[in-house]
């Protein structure tokens, strides 16, 4: 039997962060570390550090604002991160189970679905602020599941296509007919906002996306799914359990006062490396996908690709629909939202079906961090 993307869901946090707001902030620190560090910078025992502006972010990136769960601590000059309390597990709902049970109940509502129709839900994302239970088991609870099951796994920012192959194959093995796919992407607490090539680049919200099996056509089928990855340490975020360890290693006293952030553990690229390396690969795999589909590329209405940066999806774009492709073909939604990782191309995908046609064909895309690059072959019912 057929299956179906049938409905999607967005929650967006209520805090939004302008690249000017951005820029005051990280401005008003470097010129603090200037003044405070004068007397090391002059005699050549620091670097001094350099301004950012919002017109190279905007230029460099297609990044004009980003939502985040808390504005006050990534624009204080003095913290520079998100700001918030621990939960109690287990007598509150943890930060990612909340914003994920919103944008699912919003995909459930639209599918016309409770949360007792879900058999899984798969909770895919770039970081989780657990290592167990599983926020996709919090959220399978929170939903008013009967029965099923509930994981998460993490494929970085490709962990939606990644999620949506999962949900599809074990739909086909018999495992259940109706799976939640949820990203929910807390972005801000992974980056580093003191680091000037990068403090720009990410935004926090969750996406839902229901899969389902039909003998009654709804939303998109999904036709086919392609998986790829490749090793590179070009993308990292290294933060894990063994880091006291290695820190007592290292001769590093772990319960001293943290004075200056761990940035060594937060979110760290090359970005130029990982323009030049991934973006032909990504216009590949969905050639050779689409080949293998027998579907020519010109066929394809519609490209919802990962929002990692806008030169890259106009790259992508010209390179696997031809230099003079229309620009509405991949469509844009990192300049409101920023990089949001894994929930990024189904934002593009949930803001931008105008247009598309019954029969239409339409490819999801994500790609990043591994490297991985998922290819996701939809037709619109
Ligand atoms: N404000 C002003 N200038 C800045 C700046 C900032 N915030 N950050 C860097 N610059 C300067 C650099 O110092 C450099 O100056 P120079 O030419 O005098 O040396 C210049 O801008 C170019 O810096 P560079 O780091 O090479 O920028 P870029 O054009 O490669 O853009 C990225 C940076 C990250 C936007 C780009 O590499 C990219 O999109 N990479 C793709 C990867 C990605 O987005 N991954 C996300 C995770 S999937």
């Amino acid at each position: 039997m057929p299956i179906y993307l049938t409905a999607t869901g967005l929650h967006t946090p209520k805090d939004k962060i302008t690249n000017e707001e951005l820029v005051a902030s990280f401005n008003t620190y470097v010129d603090n570390y200037n003044r405070d560090n004068a007397a090391a910078i002059e005699a050549g025992k620091k670097v001094a550090l350099q301004h950012s502006t919002a017109e190279f972010i905007e230029k460099a990136s297609g990044i004009k604002s980003r939502y985040v769960i808390d504005k006050k601590g990534i624009l204080d000059p003095k913290i520079m991160a998100p700001v918030f309390p621990a939960r109690k597990l287990g007598e509150e709902l943890s930060i990612m189970a909340e914003m994920g049970v919103d944008a699912l109940q919003k995909a459930l509502d639209t599918a016309g679905l409770k949360g007792e129709d879900l058999d899984g839900i798969i909770c895919a994302c770039s970081n989780f602020q657990r290592v167990y239970p599983a926020i996709a088991i919090e959220i399978q609870n929170a939903i008013g599941m009967k029965g099923g099951f509930a994981f998460d796994t993490n494929v970085a920012c490709s962990a939606a296509t990644f999620g949506i192959a999962q949900a599809a194959g074990m739909i086909k093995a018999g495992l259940g007919k109706c799976v939640a796919v949820v990203n929910v992407e807390i972005t801000s607490a992974h980056l580093n906002w003191r680091n000037r090539d990068s403090h720009f680049i990410f935004g926090d919200i969750a996406a839902a996306t229901i899969i389902e099996e039909l003998d009654t056509p709804k939303g998109y089928e999904v036709l086919d799914c392609k998986l790829y990855t490749q090793f590179s340490a070009n993308i990292k975020n290294e933060y894990g359990f063994m880091d006291r360890s290695e820190y007592l290693a290292a001769g590093q006293d772990i319960h001293a006062d943290i004075k200056e952030p761990v940035t060594d553990k937060l979110f760290l690229q090359e970005g130029r490396k990982v323009f030049r390396e991934v973006c032909p690969k990504v216009s590949e795999i969905i050639s050779t996908h689409l080949a293998e589909n027998n579907i020519d590329n010109q066929q394809v209405k519609r490209l919802w690709l990962h929002q990692a940066n806008i030169n890259m999806i106009d790259l992508i774009l010209r390179t696997v629909m031809g230099k003079e492709a229309d620009k509405a073909i991949a469509p844009i939604a990192i300049t409101e939202y920023g990089n949001t990782s894994s929930a990024s191309p189904m934002i593009a995908f949930h803001e931008h079906q105008d247009g598309v046609e019954s029969g239409d064909l339409g490819v999801i895309c994500s790609f990043g961090a591994g490297y991985s690059i998922g290819s996701v072959i939809v037709k619109k019912v």
